[in-house]
């Protein structure tokens, strides 16, 4: 069967997954990654095409892949999305409005960018009265798409797409998933409740009850989510049966009687008082009962979850995406990643570019110690990962909270990492606490199966929120076949 390759080819690593198109879906049956030779790209360009052509070349051979179909993306300041809302005409008449809407909102001549449009859908204008069409532009500064065309030739790949990467970023990822386990991460803090202090620091959340003044899905909504399997679950509890029935409450569940009934309506009150962080103990019911409202919300295509932030965290940038009601609505890139921490630790203790690296991914900088050594860690380096994260929480919520002033109606509700940043350590749970919501690390295996003896279980652990927008090219890839 026709395979696609998707080739990130990041700031600090370049990355390429294989997904195989099968007769009912996808399948990923590689995946690789490579360091980027230093200083081999800037703001989004390739300023070394040789020397990161001789990677790719290496990588592939590694992999054994031959270049076929491969799909890659642009990224960084230089490549701009934008929404527009234009009246109903023709191709070629779009064709030219476009251009002038390029040449106003697009911080670059027009001469010097590529762009392309599609029309994604319709709109009502209340004010004309008119149903206009809702087109999104994409465009990039020719210098990075010519970069990357140079890079290309030179390792002998032609590309079949060149996207753009908040694109991909969610494309490897079900945001019904993500947002079902956030509930189940939820429902286990809760129930182990029991703070570790890493927990106490950041808080938990609750299943059933508020977040911000928000109601995050709890055992009211079945009905509403129409879920039959849960409305069935509902009765069945309140004739006293047992809900978990053919459920393995797994580890850490204490593994007390059932009781014969459940008050749904008592059951579902929000606790007064209950704000961002604060942690409530849920009963064994509700706890077990929500293993199935995630198992059955993760499975129902009907059920639609709240918007949420999906951020790359990457090398020389963090790039936030909102999607809600399955589309892009928003995008923004900030200029602060994984380096600009290896930068603060090698700056404040005077170290190696390679040391700073490997004090950042030892150092628990929430608790104060060396991963490796159980001990005390240096403070110098503690406080230069602080320093760093802080100002990108800032710099997030500052983004979260523009976004939602103007969408009173759906604002985010929850957040996905992805991108190698995601996987320092507390940093899920601090971004969680500042941004006041549940956030967890993306997996991007969700449209994809995945043969784990052919791709090793451990490394698929270890590299799933790195491999997300290179999986997220592949699938697109598979679109095009
Ligand atoms: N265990 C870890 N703990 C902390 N940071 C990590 C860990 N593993 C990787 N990183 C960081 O992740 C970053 C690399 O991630 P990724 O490969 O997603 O970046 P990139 O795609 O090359 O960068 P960009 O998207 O900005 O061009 C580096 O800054 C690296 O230090
Ligand atoms: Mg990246």
């Amino acid at each position: 069967m026709a395979s696609a390759v998707g080739l990130d080819i990041g700031t600090h690593a370049i990355k390429i997954a294989e997904v195989r198109k099968t007769r009912n879906a996808a399948a990923l049956v590689r995946l690789g990654r490579r360091a980027t030779p230093l200083g081999a790209t800037k703001s989004g360009v390739i300023v070394k095409p040789k020397d990161v052509a001789a990677e790719i070349s290496a990588l592939l051979r590694e992999m054994r892949l031959r270049p076929r179909n491969v799909v890659t993306a642009v990224a960084g300041q230089g490549v701009i999305l934008r929404s527009l809302v234009m009246p109903p005409m023709g191709r070629d008449e779009m064709a030219e409005a476009v251009k002038w809407e390029v040449q106003a909102q697009i911080p670059f001549p027009v001469e010097e960018c590529v762009y392309d449009f599609d029309i994604v859908g319709e709109v009502f204008d209340d004010s004309s009265g008119q149903a206009k069409q809702r087109v999104s532009l994409v465009a990039a500064k020719k210098e990075i798409v010519d970069s990357f065309i140079e890079t290309l030739r030179l390792c002998k790949v032609l590309p079949k797409v060149i996207d753009v990467q908040p694109f991909s970023i969610v494309r490897s990822l079900s945001m019904r998933e993500c947002w079902a386990s956030i509930l189940q991460e939820s429902a286990e803090s809760e129930l182990t409740d029991m703070p570790s202090p890493r927990q106490g620091a950041t808080g938990s959340f609750p299943v059933v009850g508020s977040i911000g003044g928000e109601r995050l899905p709890g055992l009211d909504d079945l009905e509403h989510m129409g879920l039959e399997e849960l409305r069935a679950l509902a009765v069945e509890l309140e004739n006293g049966a047992d809900p978990m029935d053919g459920i393995d409450p797994g580890d850490g569940v204490p593994n007390r009687e059932v009781p014969g009934e459940l008050d749904l309506a008592a059951e579902t009150q929000p606790t007064a008082g209950m704000a961002a962080g604060s942690v409530r103990s849920i009963s064994e019911d509700q706890y077990r009962l929500s293993e199935r409202l995630v198992a059955a919300s993760a499975d129902n295509e009907r059920y639609s979850p709240p918007c949420m932030v999906v951020l790359d965290i990457g090398a020389g940038t963090t790039d936030l995406v909102v999607y809600s009601k399955d589309e892009l609505t928003f995008t923004r890139m900030i200029p602060i990643g994984g380096s600009a921490i290896s930068e603060a630790i090698a700056h404040a203790v005077g170290c190696s570019s390679e040391d700073a690296e490997r004090l950042k991914q030892t150092t628990d900088w929430i608790e104060g110690t060396d991963l490796e050594s159980g001990e005390l860690a240096d403070q110098l380096v503690v406080s230069a990962i602080e320093s760093v994260v802080r100002a990108m929480a800032r710099e997030v919520r500052r983004t979260i909270d523009f976004y939602n002033a103007s969408h009173k109606d759906d604002p985010v509700r929850g957040g996905v990492l992805v991108g190698g940043g995601a996987k320092l350590v507390g940093l899920v749970e601090h971004l969680s606490h500042e941004l006041g919501i549940p956030m967890v690390i993306g997996r991007p295996y969700a449209n994809v199966s995945v043969d784990r003896k052919l791709l090793g279980t451990a490394f698929l652990e270890d590299t799933a929120p790195v491999m997300a927008v290179s999986i997220g090219l592949a699938l697109r890839g598979v679109e095009e076949l």
